[in-house]
């Protein structure tokens, strides 16, 4: 089966074998990407000018070196050179037609298992317990389950970690409010809600200087640290609260873990960390503290402060130890904000003087949610916002989309609608941002029917599935006896072209850990779609062939936005 368009992989290859000494393989490979205009093929290579200039010799003969050192077939012929050193790469209508037909018949997404699957350990969501989610918990949430799902879909063993905070300082504010100010008939109530007011209780008086209550709340933690055991029997007594609380969000959003191991589990652990790492001569005595000094930042890295007391660090320290030892993985993804740059730098740093050196550990960092101000997205309170009432809000705010939009769907079918629209509008301006960098919070911008929204995906997938049923076509009756694909049309195959990149982009996405690569790719193929429907009738083709090659088209779009979008995290419905 020649399935898999491994365009970029063989092009790349081709770079890196005639790179010469001195010329920078990798400046070079990253400058191969797909066309969107058709003139130049459907790959275009400009690697050639800027390392022919650095290595002063002719970009042509360096690009003649590369278009001979390169097989495409059967994918495509030799790349053509153009201009002053371009390759580009024209896809064989034969085979592109071959392959498609191959898609719809059996093979869909085409992704070929690796030859050696990694096992990924993705680290993410990881909310402090004990406060209700906010806000910006939603960004490691999406983007790390939006990873996992790639992951997974590419053929790798992947484990979902929820790295919980549920031993931090956090609980020594509400053992401090609970023994202080609870209320029982509203803890009995409401648990998550009282222990959520006893912390901002506690909060408030310490942000207004209230010294006598941050001394408390710290002895409350050392105590809970200590094994006090009325501190361990409230704890016990509001963990399972706080998890269901949680968990109530994450089913919402349709977000699920393989393990929860959160950084109390980790509790036995710390000592004998910190005498491993001390033995080894890594970690040395400062003021009283157990430190380690790397080249990352002035400031070392503590694993034991001067009241005896682990931290952070420490606990993560044993989290890459279990970790290793539990599932050998080739890979380690931290998907946390960016503002814990510093801190995953020095962890890594001694991880890997520890001994942790075959492992890549990465911080997969994203930036900040602004609201409309430019500012960090608070309420007008200036409290963070909500998790659950947020959305709660995008679910209303997507119902007048839908009743604007859908005036034929009945009461109970809009709410449907409503949920998934909303839910889907969220998650996807979150992840077609670059994670790296910060953005603004906008309903009408995230539900937009035209624009790189999920909406739009969501509608491009919905008027696809009404195709077929005025046309009264079941597309299983199309998987099991695919047509003959014709992509005389530019539309036809600007189409085609897209739906086989899809395990080419996944491989991007993925090596570079960005979801908005699949997001740019899905928002591209429904540009081409809406290109497609209005140059091509479908059900009225000139003839019944080409009506069955247009509706197999069709049909490969829709699967290919449903799984993408699944690979988000986000549903589809056939009417909207
Ligand atoms: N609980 C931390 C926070 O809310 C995030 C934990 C991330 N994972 C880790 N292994 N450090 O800031």
């Amino acid at each position: 089966m020649g399935l898999a368009v491994n365009v970029l992989e063989r092009l790349r290859t081709a770079f890196g074998a005639v790179t010469p000494e001195g010329g920078d393989a990798d400046a070079f490979k990253s400058a191969v990407r797909a066309t969107n205009d058709p003139k130049f093929g459907d790959y275009q290579a400009n690697g050639c000018m800027a390392l022919a200039k650095s290595l002063k010799i002719n970009p042509r003969v360096l690009a003649s070196q590369v278009a001979d050192a390169v097989d495409l077939e059967p994918l495509a012929g030799p790349p053509e050179i153009a201009g002053p050193g371009f390759l580009n790469v024209r896809l064989h209508d034969a085979w592109m037609a071959r392959s498609l037909a191959d898609l719809l018949g059996a093979s869909f997404p085409g992704i070929v298992p690796p030859a050696q699957p990694r096992t990924v350990v993705i680290d993410f969501s990881s909310p402090n317990v004990a406060k209700p989610m906010h806000v910006g918990h939603i960004r490691s949430t999406v983007i790390g389950n939006s990873l996992a799902r790639i992951f997974k879909a590419l053929g790798h063993h992947v484990i979902r970690d929820n790295h919980l905070g549920d031993w931090g300082s956090q609980f020594g504010m509400i053992l401090w409010g609970w023994k202080n100010a609870r209320d029982e008939a509203a803890f009995a109530a409401d648990p998550v809600a009282e222990l959520a007011r006893l912390y901002r209780l506690a909060q408030d008086r310490i942000k207004t200087g209230d010294q006598s209550v941050e001394v408390a709340a710290r002895v409350e933690t050392a105590k809970l640290h200590a094994g006090d055991a009325e501190n361990r029997a409230l704890w016990n007594q509001f963990m399972p609260h706080c998890l269901q609380a949680l968990r109530k969000i994450y089913d919402r959003l349709g977000v699920r873990f393989d393990v929860e191991l959160g950084e109390s589990f980790y509790d036995p652990m710390l000592a004998s960390v910190v005498e491993d790492v001390s033995a080894r001569g890594i970690a040395e005595e400062s003021e009283g503290a157990i430190v380690v000094f790397t080249a990352e930042t002035s400031a070392p890295f503590i694993i034991r402060k001067r009241d005896g007391a682990f931290n952070y660090g420490t606990t993560d320290l044993a989290t890459i130890k279990y970790r290793a030892a539990t599932w050998n993985p080739q890979q380690i993804l931290y998907v946390v904000d960016h503002r814990q740059g510093d801190h995953f730098r020095q962890l890594f740093a001694v991880a890997r003087r520890w001994g942790y050196d075959q492992v890549d550990l990465e911080h997969v960092a994203f930036g900040t949610i602004l609201g409309a101000d430019r500012r960090p997205f608070k309420t007008r309170e200036g409290d963070a916002v909500g998790l659950e009432s947020l959305l709660d809000e995008a679910v209303s705010e997507a119902r007048k989309v839908v009743d604007a939009n859908s005036p034929d769907l009945d009461q109970e079918a809009r709410a449907r609608v409503a949920e998934v629209v909303g839910l889907g509008a969220i998650k996807y301006a979150d992840l077609s941002q670059n994670r790296l960098s910060d953005y603004v919070f906008d309903w009408q911008k995230m539900l937009a029917m035209n624009g790189n929204t999920a909406t739009y995906l969501q509608y491009a997938y919905a008027r696809i599935q009404s195709i077929f049923s005025k046309g009264e076509i079941d597309p299983r009756t199309l998987r099991k006896q695919p047509p003959e694909l014709v992509l005389n049309h530019p539309a036809e195959r600007g189409l085609g072209v897209r739906i086989l990149r899809l395990p080419e982009v996944l491989e991007l996405a993925a090596a570079e850990l960005k979801p908005n690569i699949l997001t740019d790719y899905l928002f591209d193929l429904a540009n081409a779609f809406s290109t497609f429907f209005e140059e091509c009738p479908v059900l009225k083709a000139e003839s019944t062939s080409r009506r069955d090659s247009r509706l197999a088209i069709c049909d490969l779009t829709a699967q290919t936005l449903k799984f993408g979008l699944e690979l988000l995290g986000i549903e589809v419905i056939d009417r909207m």
